[in-house]
Formats: structure tokens, C-alpha cells, sequence
């Protein structure tokens, strides 16, 4: 059975429920770990036949740690299946729900200068009740010039989790091409 590594760069813990979602899709052909990219060993990381790694947005940017995991492991990533997936607010709008079109997307895969074999962004979450003060009122002034939600004392979850799964196909038909 192919084994499955599942990573997760997380602020808030949204992009963590989309890895565990993906995990429930593939883990009955295949055997997952899900760990976070922060306490992973990277000599770990060929014990691995695909490596999947999802991360979520914050102003404007992915997490510096995985920039610099992508970069470092490059090579064994690309000896490995790989997939990446982007998390944001932006992904909503239907025209900014693609890897092509993303501008996070876009940008982060010219800064690492490879390109994963499988990508997917997903439309995040906005939890206003759980954000600090400084948070809370900059996002709902990014929501507010985006046309977005500004009800500071509600939540909006805006993931489609039929995209979810159509990406968990994805990758798996991908890992049922290379079987012997
Ligand atoms: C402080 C903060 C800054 C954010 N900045 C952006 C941003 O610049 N662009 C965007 O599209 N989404 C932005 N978001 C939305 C997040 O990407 C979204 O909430 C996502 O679901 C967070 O995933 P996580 O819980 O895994 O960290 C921001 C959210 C927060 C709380």
C-alpha cells in the first residue's frame, strides 16, 4: 500500500480540517500521516511514495516555513508524488479559484521555482469571533473592499468540500497510474 504524507501550515486550524478531509478520502487506498509541516523531520520524508502539503494565507503570504520546505526539499519532493494546496479568502470569487488565477498561488510558485505536480486552492474560512482586535478590524477592512462579509460577530466558512474531494480523486488516480 502507497504511503501518504499530509502536511499542514496553519494558523487558525482551517487548512488542517481540509487535510483531514483529504486524509478521509484517500486513506482507504492508501496509508496517510498527517503531521504539520513545522514538526516534520525532513530525513523522514523518503520513507514516503507522495507528499501532499497544504497552507493557508495571511496577509498576503504563505508562512515563511514553507517557502523554505519547498525550496530545501525540492528534490526529494519532486523524486515523490506531489501536491499543493493554497488556503485564502481571495479563493471565494470564482475568478481567483485556480491555480492559474490565484494571486498567492501564482506568486508563491515563481518564488520556489518549481511546480508541483498537483495544485488546488481552496476558499478559507473567516472567524471573526476567534481573532485578536487588530485582526478582527483589518480583515473586515479587506472584506469590506472585496465585497466580502463584515459581520465581525459571526463566522463564514466559504470552502467547497465537493472541490475537496475532486482533488482527493485527483491525486489518488494519480497514485493508481504509478501502481505496478
Ligand atoms: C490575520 C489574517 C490575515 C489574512 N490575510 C489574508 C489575505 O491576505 N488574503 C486572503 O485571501 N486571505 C487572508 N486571510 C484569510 C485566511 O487565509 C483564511 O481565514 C484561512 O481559512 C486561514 O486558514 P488557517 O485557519 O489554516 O490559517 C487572512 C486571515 C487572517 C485571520
Amino acid at each position: 500500500m502507497k504511503k501518504t504524507l499530509i502536511l499542514f501550515s496553519t494558523v487558525d486550524g482551517h487548512t488542517t480540517k481540509i487535510c483531514e478531509e483529504i486524509l478521509k478520502h484517500l486513506d482507504h487506498s492508501t496509508q496517510c500521516e498527517l503531521r504539520s509541516i513545522d514538526d516534520i523531520d525532513p530525513g523522514k520524508l523518503a520513507g514516503f511514495d507522495w507528499i501532499i502539503i497544504g497552507a493557508s494565507i495571511r496577509y498576503g503570504n504563505h508562512r515563511k516555513s514553507v517557502m523554505d520546505f519547498m525550496k530545501t526539499n525540492q528534490s526529494i519532493l519532486q523524486q515523490r508524488g506531489n501536491a499543493f494546496f493554497s488556503v485564502n479568502a481571495v479563493a471565494r470569487k470564482p475568478e481567483k479559484a485556480s491555480p492559474e488565477t490565484n494571486p498567492y498561488v501564482v506568486k508563491f510558485i515563481d518564488r520556489i521555482g518549481w511546480k508541483p505536480h498537483l495544485m488546488a486552492v481552496f476558499a478559507g474560512k473567516i472567524d471573526y469571533p476567534r481573532y485578536n482586535l487588530f485582526d478582527k478590524w483589518a480583515i473586515r477592512l479587506i472584506m469590506t473592499i472585496s465585497k466580502g462579509p463584515t459581520d465581525t460577530s459571526s463566522s463564514f466558512e466559504f470552502t467547497d468540500w465537493e472541490k475537496v474531494k475532486v482533488f482527493s480523486a485527483n491525486i489518488l488516480a494519480e497514485q493508481g497510474k504509478n501502481e505496478i
